[in-house]
């Protein structure tokens, strides 16, 4: 079959030195696989280029590759010159993939020429009954500094079942065992996290697996950007004060810690006598108007969380003191 193709090929630069219509064809890549070098999640596909390049030395080959989780309904798709790409899965769910070889207009002097496909499936070994695996895993990056994590045991496991928390990213030579967990009755129900060389803005991997002397219990996989799981501080100098009658002006201090200034939204709280109003602002002071100049007492409170130019979502600090201006 391959000779066969082989000089097929061959006829077919013959063909196109005496300027007959034809049509290419291309291999797909060979030894297409999903390699997972232990890191938790972030899995290298890779390949090598197909039999019979030889033919179109002059031009360079190019690999469309599409991947997902199982039961995802998009497919990732990347166009590459490389024999391997990396990406993070899910490794809760399986992982299948496709690639096929690309020959780019200017190599063929017509539209693009695909191969077929080349497919591959990954999936860690099932281990353990659904029951086992953790519960409510919940995972903050306290005023980001600090992480800690905390979860519950599996619905349905023996006394003597205990979890173990690993994690990676990107910067760590291999996965790390949380070294300062917390115990309830012995059990492992949360992780203290050391201090973090350049955690954010990349994928962290986490993995809660845990052994028991008489059943299997299966691991759980998640993965965060920490800079999205931040809680920060309240502010912490809160200050009210009357412009005139009518007017009051609202001030904070920026959260104390790491997170730049040009980082935050707050929301603030408002309360006029029994009316309350939301506000929102990234600035650190507001100007209100009071509903009326009779009021008798008006209050607010301000929380603070990253905004939307540092991370994608984050978590809402606790409220600041209470101040109040009473008439
Ligand atoms: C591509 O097509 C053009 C015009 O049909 C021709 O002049 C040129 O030689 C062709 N190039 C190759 C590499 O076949
Ligand atoms: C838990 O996961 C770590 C990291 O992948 C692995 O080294 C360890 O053997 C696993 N433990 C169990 C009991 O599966
Ligand atoms: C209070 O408000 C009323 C009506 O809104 C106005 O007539 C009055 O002058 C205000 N009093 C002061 C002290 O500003």
């Amino acid at each position: 079959m391959s000779f066969f193709w082989e000089a097929l090929q061959r006829v077919a630069l013959v063909c196109c030195t005496l300027g007959i219509a034809l049509t290419f064809r291309v291999n797909p890549p060979q030894d297409f696989e999903i390699v997972d070098p232990g890191y938790l999640g972030y899995l290298c596909l890779q390949w090598k280029p197909p039999l019979f390049l030889d033919n179109f030395k002059e031009c360079t080959v190019e690999y469309e590759l599409k991947y997902r989780n199982f039961g995802s309904k998009i497919w990732k798709t990347i166009i590459t010159t490389n024999l391997y790409y990396k990406d993070g899965f899910d490794l809760n769910k399986g992982v299948e993939a496709k690639i096929h070889t690309l020959l780019p207009q200017q190599c063929t002097n017509e539209s693009t020429v695909r191969s077929l496909w080349s497919e591959a499936t990954y999936w860690t070994p099932p281990q353990g009954n659904v029951e086992t695996k953790i519960q409510d895993m919940d995972c903050v990056y306290y005023n980001w500094l600090y992480l800690f994590c905390s979860w519950k045991p599996g619905m349905d496991v023996p006394l003597d079942t205990n979890y173990n928390l690993f994690y990676w990213y990107d910067g760590l030579d291999h996965p790390m065992q949380c070294d300062d967990y917390m115990t309830i009755n012995g059990q492992n129900t949360g992780c203290s996290f050391p201090s973090l060389k350049s955690p954010d803005y990349k994928d962290f991997y986490i993995c809660v697996n845990g052994s028991s002397r008489s059943t299997a219990i299966r691991p759980s996989y998640f993965i965060f950007q920490l800079q999205n799981i931040v809680k920060p501080l309240p502010p912490d100098y809160v200050s009210l004060t009357l412009k005139d009658s009518n007017e009051v002006i609202l001030k904070w201090s920026v959260p104390a810690g790491p997170i730049p200034a040009a980082c935050f939204i707050y929301e603030v709280l408002v309360t006029e006598d029994d009316t309350t109003r939301v506000s929102t602002t990234i600035e650190n002071e507001m100007c209100i108007t009071r509903k009326s100049n009779k009021s008798n007492q008006v209050c607010f409170l301000v929380k603070s969380k990253v905004n939307i130019y540092c991370s994608e979502t984050g978590i809402w600090s606790e409220w600041s003191e209470e101040q109040c201006w009473r008439g």
